[in-house]
């Protein structure tokens, strides 16, 4: 967090949700999960496909119903919200999905795209004002006037992503949740909209959620990172101390799996395995504070032993 006085925007408390409940196929891919975003920061939400990072974006929305637990957005309670209530929450928080392919309507124009985000946010329907404000918006994006009257499927993957940021950026919301935008894109432009990314945010004070696979690609982009599996955070602090110095062995697992970019390193990196057993044996784990806004999953003796071999 760059600000010390920040607000909390975003708190999550004992957040449970089970999938298809009471049935057979019942998966419960949220596990007692609470973390808070500050106003103006990056929170990185790490961890393998299944995890429950989407789900936990998803329920921040109010797009699912969860089991137990709070979501606050602004010290508003968002599961409570009615609907006149949910419509301004949804111009205030805004998603960038997974696949920029399906998340764009193929039969519309950008400039339609775009426009039905104006339109929600009550924009002017003056034909050339609303006109200018798609062109501010592709400009801010690094597309340009030509790509307006384009359709989805001629635009490249990276292009798409953009025009999936445009329309976020429409409604001119102050939190966005980002997941994975760039897994999806090609190595050379994933750095391409990191850095758009980086830049809107600068620009326009906005809060980020951004979930990704990768804790190298978290690490530059976050201020406080939350490492997720089986749906539990297991570990939680800033970017340093989550990259840098590790507590819990899954996170270990995942920074090993990194690739160094130093080749004497690389050849000398080991990759860690991770035995997620121990998880379910039954016992009460719960989050300790180790350090100053480090956090780590464990029974007593687990975080003992975990600060022992992070010496
Ligand atoms: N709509 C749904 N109905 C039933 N189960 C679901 C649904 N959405 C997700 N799940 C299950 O919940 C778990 C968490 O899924 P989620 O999509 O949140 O994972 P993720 O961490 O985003 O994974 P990925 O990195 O692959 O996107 C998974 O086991 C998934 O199969
Ligand atoms: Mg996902």
């Amino acid at each position: 967090m760059q600000n010390p006085d920040a607000r909390k925007q975003i708190e999550i408390k004992n957040l449970n949700l089970t999938f298809n409940k009471g049935k057979k196929n019942e998966n419960k891919a949220l596990d007692n999960v609470s973390f808070d975003i500050y106003e103006g920061e990056t929170f990185g939400l790490v961890g393998e496909s299944g995890s429950g990072k989407t789900t936990i974006g998803r329920s921040i929305l109010k797009l699912y119903v969860t089991d137990s637990g709070e979501i606050d957005f602004e010290g508003q309670d968002v599961q409570t919200m009615k609907k006149k209530e949910l419509a301004a929450f949804r111009h205030k928080a805004q998603m960038i999905f997974q696949d920029p392919q399906a998340s764009l309507n193929g039969r519309l124009t950008v400039e339609n795209i775009l426009g039905e985000g104006l339109d929600q946010a009550g924009y002017s329907k003056d034909k050339k004002k609303r006109r200018q404000k798609v062109l501010d918006l592709l400009h801010m994006v690094g597309l340009n006037e030509d790509h307006a009257s384009r359709y989805p499927h001629e635009f490249s993957g990276g292009q798409k992503q953009r025009i999936g940021i445009a329309r976020a950026l429409a409604v001119k919301p102050k939190f966005i949740i980002a997941d994975e935008p760039i897994s999806a894109l090609d190595v050379s432009v994933q750095a391409q909209v990191v850095n758009l990314l980086a830049k809107l945010q600068k620009d326009h004070g906005l809060t980020y959620l951004f979930i990704a696979h990768d804790l190298a690609m978290v690490k530059y982009l976050s201020d406080r990172i939350g490492v997720l599996h089986w749906g539990k955070l297991v570990e939680l602090g800033t970017a340093d101390q989550v990259y840098n110095h590790p507590l819990h062995p899954y996170t270990k697992s995942l920074l090993s799996a990194v690739p160094e970019p130093d080749p004497v390193k690389e050849k000398a990196r080991r990759v860690q395995s991770y035995d997620p057993s121990f998880e379910k044996d039954g016992q009460e784990r719960h989050m300790v504070e180790v350090e100053k806004g480090h956090f780590v999953l464990g029974t007593e003796a687990e975080v003992d032993r975990y600060k022992d071999e992070q010496r």
